[in-house]
């Protein structure tokens, strides 16, 4: 028998079936949900949201993933790699408009001269902010001395998301070779784990073949990782992808959209204290998605800061949205819209997970 939704949520731990029921509320239902994690968010992480301001370094990647723009086997994509003059520039556009910390993601590249370059511009960023502006990378797996180089030359958190934790859906999205291996993506959470890192990582919703069981269990994954932040969005097809020939059996982009917004919550509440992004492939479906994903638990927000000329050549899938850095009303239309949320920017904090915090003492 269903229990009443409204007893789920009062509850303190979550049997998989609460979890489904939760994943699957609509109207009223989805309302209660809502509310309740906006609640949770208040009483342990409060209202305030961080900016990370996103760089994107370059879009070569040496990773086919059936699902990505940027694959390696995508030769209609126009490859990139931002010199360092361009990376240290939006880093100084971060620093002057206090948002507290940035973001270096790239397409995962494996290389001496990549370990050296990340190494060299984390010691340039700590220099050129006193030290005040936090670090977190956003570069794939690599090997854990690289991760420990990278720790030591002063970045403090690493996103690397698991995509599914369900092996088998793991393994219909990546091609079947050991450099897209599922174990070795679990390794490289548990090294970025044992140097220090605070660690995110994240599914994409609404891919074809899951399930909302499926999705259930990332969840349960991500709270038996001990992990402190999360950044989840709706799988949004791209047309020079694999993936892209199921596209007739996805769910409506509307539903991936409300779904991810309902992970959102669902997570918010099951986890309470950790870190979740407000993602940019919510905003790239609606114009609200990320209000709406900070009105339901998340608490942070990746603008990104790419110099002009990259910005829309880094696709992982069509239609995302950038922030000019000429126009510093963007970043304050941003602090306004916010502010609709009931919630509030903090310029000039790092914003740390909560979780990672209270894990230590
Ligand atoms: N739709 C949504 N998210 C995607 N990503 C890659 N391709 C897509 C897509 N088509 C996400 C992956 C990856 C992150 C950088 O972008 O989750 O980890
Ligand atoms: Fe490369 Fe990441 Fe895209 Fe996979 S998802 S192809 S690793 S950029």
């Amino acid at each position: 028998m269903q229990k009443l939704f409204s007893h789920i949520l009062q509850q303190d731990s979550f049997s998989k079936s609460d979890l489904v029921q939760m994943l699957s509320a609509k109207g009223n239902e989805q309302t209660l949900l809502f509310d309740k994690a906006a609640q949770i968010r208040t009483h342990y992480v409060g209202n305030k949201v961080y900016f990370r301001g996103l760089i994107e370094l370059s879009n070569h990647c040496r990773k086919n993933c059936f699902y990505c723009g940027i694959r390696k086997g995508n030769n209609t994509t126009h490859r990139y790699v931002l010199n360092d003059e361009a990376v240290i520039e939006a880093a100084r556009f971060a620093y002057t408009n206090r948002f507290g910390s940035i973001v270096l993601q790239a397409g995962e590249l494996c290389s001496i001269r990549q370990t050296q370059r990340v190494e060299r511009l984390l010691k340039q960023i700590k220099a050129l902010s006193n030290g005040e502006l936090g670090v977190t990378l956003s570069l794939g797996e690599q090997s854990k001395d690289t991760y420990q180089r990278w720790f030591d030359a002063g970045a403090h958190r690493y996103l690397l998301r698991i995509e599914s934790s369900n092996l088998d859906l793991y393994r219909k999205i990546h091609p079947n070779n050991s450099l897209h291996a599922f174990e070795r993506r679990l390794e490289a959470l548990k090294d970025l784990q044992n140097v220090g890192y605070q660690v995110g990582t994240g599914v994409m919703i609404g891919l074809p073949f899951q399930t909302l069981d499926d999705l259930a269990d990332d969840l349960r994954f991500i709270q038996s990782m001990d992990i402190d932040m999360v950044g989840m969005g709706p799988y949004i097809e791209h047309k020079d992808t694999p993936l892209y020939q199921y596209k007739d059996h996805l769910m409506s982009i509307e539903e991936r959209y409300w779904l991810a917004l309902r992970m959102v919550a669902t997570l918010r509440i099951i986890t309470k204290d950790i870190n979740i992004a407000a993602v940019t492939a919510l905003q790239a479906i609606n114009p609200e998605g990320r209000n709406w994903a900070i009105r339901v638990g998340a608490n942070v927000i990746m603008p990104n800061i790419t110099p002009g000329i990259y910005r829309n050549i880094y696709k992982l899938y069509e239609n995302k949205p950038t922030i000019s850095q000429n126009d510093e009303d963007n970043t304050q239309t941003l602090i306004n819209q916010i502010k609709t949320t009931g919630n509030e920017v903090a310029l000039g904090e790092w914003g740390d997970s909560p979780h990672f915090k209270n894990k230590k003492t």
